[in-house]
């Protein structure tokens, strides 16, 4: 039933713990696989050593382990399940997810993940009913959080009412449910009208941009790359979104967010994205402002290279797909406007009209990437547009400005063309 699921379990500190363990038996049976987050009060009630021979997997309990965190970051771990169950889901848990804090592995996991989250909430009867307890549990549902239980009944400390753990098979038939159902609740997307205008010269025009640098793996842990921040193509893709198109992003590896209502495509190396972009055609206009390796490593090593006092490694190249000019020469899905950039350290305009008309674009557009320019990874830029019609340099500005005065530009030039 649960083949081929993978299941977070986080695990408080209640006397209800004991009971977790029969439920990681259930998932497992059940042919799910099962990571387990204990925390420090969990640990109290029910071993690590009990829950990793249970699970047959490593049993995490700190939010800062350094072994841990270089085998499976704590971002990580929240992000490789299908679903997050917290069980028993404590009040002090609840307390903390239902405000965001994150202050241990738990915590933090539970803030950090983009998966559905199942509550099986374990508690006094006195602080179930708590006015606090109620809230959170409000708060949890908005947010999107499937509970299941607590049960009526008697409770270790004495006491009779609601805040026992549901029954393992309880909670393993509400997984089932989740899964089962194929309605695994995601958060809703932001609604996308909110982020796309409809209206806009770019409205029903499709979009296609390639930002940042590609890393080309020499071995599975080095690679040859560049210093593009992939800032000036980011900021591109959203003022093409702002005036109304979808926009495709290709972009290799770079430490930005992804730009609200564009659909980003992350790749590494060069063949990869010419491989995407090929795939994101046809598209009205193309702009190619990602800084890709013109290079690779002929024969990537599959080990690690090792330093053993020999002859130092040889590293032979071999060329990289030109994506540009592959798309401003294709055969049948060119779009009606090919946009170039070319980053020269000398004479930069010279060399980019030269570039224009070896790519066969029909834009090129040029900055200065000269030592002590501050372009590369920089937050302003100089660009001048150069087209059919001669060139235009633009004033300094920042890459935003930038990229809404060009987007602007090809907008007319698009219309023209089709006009
Ligand atoms: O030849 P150069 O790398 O200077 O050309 C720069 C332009 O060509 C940029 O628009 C860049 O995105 C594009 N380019 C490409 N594929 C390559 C090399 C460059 O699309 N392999």
């Amino acid at each position: 039933m649960l083949k081929g699921r993978s299941i977070l379990l986080i695990i408080g500190g209640g006397i209800a713990a004991y009971k977790s363990a029969e439920l990681i038996r259930l998932i497992k049976k059940s042919g799910g696989g099962v990571r387990v987050i204990l925390t420090k009060a969990g640990s109290e009630f029910v071993t690590p050593l009990t829950l990793a021979s249970l699970s047959g997997e490593k049993v995490y309990d700190h939010l800062f382990s350094l072994t841990d965190e270089i085998e499976m970051g704590h971002i990580e771990l929240s992000r490789v399940a299908d679903l997050v169950v917290v069980a028993p889901a404590t009040a002090d848990l609840m307390a903390k997810a239902a405000n965001g804090l994150a202050n241990d592995l738990a915590s933090t996991t539970l803030l950090a993940t983009d998966k559905p989250v199942l509550m099986a909430p374990a508690m006094n009867v006195r602080m179930w009913l708590h006015a606090a307890t109620q809230r959170n549990l409000a708060t949890l549902r908005a947010d999107g959080v499937t509970f299941v239980g607590p049960n009526e009944g008697d409770m270790a400390c004495g006491e009779y009412g609601p805040g026992r753990m549901a029954e393992p098979a309880e909670i393993l038939a509400a997984i089932d449910e989740m899964f089962g159902s194929g309605a695994i609740p995601m958060p809703a997307p932001p609604p996308v009208k909110e982020l796309a205008p409809p209206r806009g010269p770019l409205a029903g025009k499709h979009v296609l941009i390639t930002a940042g640098p590609t890393h080309e793996p020499i071995d599975p842990v080095r690679y040859i790359a560049n210093r593009s921040s992939g800032k000036q193509g980011y900021a591109l893709a959203e003022a093409a979104r702002d005036l109304g198109a979808r926009v495709t992003l290709v972009s290799g590896p770079v430490s930005l967010p992804p730009p609200a209502g564009v659909m980003l495509v992350r790749v590494e190396t060069a063949r990869e994205m010419n491989e995407a972009v090929e795939a994101a055609l046809p598209a009205d206009i193309a702009i190619f402002a990602a800084a890709v390796a013109d290079w690779r490593v002929k024969a990537e090593a599959g080990q690690k290279l090792k330093k053993d006092g020999k002859a130092i490694p040889p590293l032979e190249l071999a060329e990289n797909p030109d994506i540009l000019a592959r798309i401003a020469r294709h055969p049948s899905k060119r779009p009606a406007l090919v946009v170039g950039f070319a980053a020269e350290t000398e004479k930069v305009v010279e060399h980019a009209q030269a570039k224009r008309a070896r790519k066969g674009c029909d834009i090129i557009v040029a900055n200065d990437v000269s030592p002590g320019s501050g372009v590369m990874g920089g937050d302003r830029n100089r660009v001048h547009i150069l087209g059919d019609a001669g060139a235009e340099t633009l004033p300094e500005m920042d890459k935003a400005a930038v990229a809404r005065a060009l987007i602007a530009r090809f907008a007319v030039t698009l219309a023209r063309k089709e006009s």
